[in-house]
């Protein structure tokens, strides 16, 4: 079997744990390459697992013709440019989320992605590859809980991540680009529907690090779909508990919720605090399965020859909602998209 060779560009947080379900995960893909502008990390990696080539420039990597696909996870101000460098290098790419941070930059990725039609272009949603939200999609689709009209979305990173957050919100994008993605993704997912308005709220509660950056700790939007239906969304970067990643789905025959206690486990201790359940700590731990499910579907498309379900699309459209919540919430007013 012809495998795969991969590059990845970003061995930071996430991009590790990408470097890592690429070289031992998926038998038919390669980590060929790696690349980080933090010489550190490519000479560690490189040596770790002997990965054929290491570059501390984006750029060079893309004259490595050995290589048939980018992986980029690198920070979200570069996913744009690297988007559209890779696919005019020839190579097919996946890109970490959001998209972009500007809609112009999102919308000249598009383009790019439509003059290569030839290539495989996936964006990192992975959430819609995780078991429990793909089976609520299946059910939703069969009717179970007639039409949805509401979503309601939390998506709270742990305190104790703190300090990284506080690290990565100069290139972040803010909290709705950053954090609150992934739900108004899922929201147009579930409701098949676009955005229409929004009006956020937010500020920086415990945490006044965010302020500098304009940006929030905690922060609200109540969204508007074209379809009538309603969108309440809330990300925050201070959940004491740890990692919640709740989503509920209200429609004309029932509702139904995913995360609602964001179990660690099936273990329940009992000792002198009660009977505890553990939470989830963090992305990695709790959508480690949707990391590998969306890397293989990445693969297959580009073996198979044919198109994953997330496309650019996707991107630009959540990244104008997101966008529409920063502007709402920096100018305290209903934005229309
Ligand atoms: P990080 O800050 O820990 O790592 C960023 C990496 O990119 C570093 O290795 C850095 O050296 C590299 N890099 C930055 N600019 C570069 C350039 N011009 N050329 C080469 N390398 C460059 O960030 P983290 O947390 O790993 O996030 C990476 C991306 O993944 C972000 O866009 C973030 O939004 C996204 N992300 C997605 C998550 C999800 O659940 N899907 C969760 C966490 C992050």
């Amino acid at each position: 079997m012809k495998k795969v060779k991969i590059g990845i560009v970003g061995l930071g947080r996430l991009g590790r744990k990408h470097a890592e379900n690429i070289a031992f995960r998926v038998p038919n893909a390669e980590l060929t390459a790696v690349c980080s502008i933090v010489k550190s990390e490519v000479d560690e990696v490189q040596r770790a697992w002997d990965i054929k080539y290491g570059y501390y420039s984006f750029d060079e990597m893309l004259g490595n013709k050995e290589l048939d696909a980018i992986f980029i996870s690198s920070s979200s101000g570069e996913h744009c440019r690297q988007i559209e460098a890779a696919l005019d290098a020839g190579f097919h790419v996946f890109s970490e989320k959001p998209l972009g941070i500007t809609v112009e930059e999102c919308l000249s990725a598009a383009r790019a992605v439509e003059r290569h039609g030839d290539k495989v272009f996936m964006l990192g949603f992975m959430r819609r590859y995780d078991s429990s939200y793909a089976y609520a999609k299946r059910k939703i689709e069969e009717g179970l809980i007639g039409k949805p009209y509401l979503i309601r979305c939390y998506g709270l990173d742990p305190v104790n991540a703190i300090q990284g957050a506080i690290r990565f919100a100069e290139t972040s994008g803010g909290i709705f680009l950053d954090m609150a993605i992934h739900d108004f993704d899922l929201a147009r997912w579930y409701l098949e529907s676009e955005a229409k308005s929004v009006y956020a709220i937010g500020g920086c509660y415990a945490y006044k690090e965010f302020e500098k950056y304009g940006d929030a700790d905690n922060a609200a939007a109540l969204v508007q779909f074209e379809n009538g239906a309603m969108g309440l969304f809330y990300a925050g970067r201070t959940c004491a508990h740890g990692y919640h990643i709740e989503t509920e789905v209200v429609g004309t025959k029932g509702s139904l919720r995913i995360g609602t206690v964001p179990y660690k486990n099936l273990v329940t201790v009992f000792n002198e605090t009660g009977a505890v359940n553990e939470c989830v700590g963090g992305f990695l731990e709790r959508f480690d399965r949707a990391y590998l499910n969306e890397l293989r579907e990445f693969v297959n498309c580009i073996v198979e020859g044919r198109k994953p379900d997330v496309t650019v699309y996707d991107g630009v459209k959540s990244t104008e909602l997101a966008y529409a919540a920063k502007e709402s919430f920096e100018g305290n007013k209903l934005v229309f998209l």
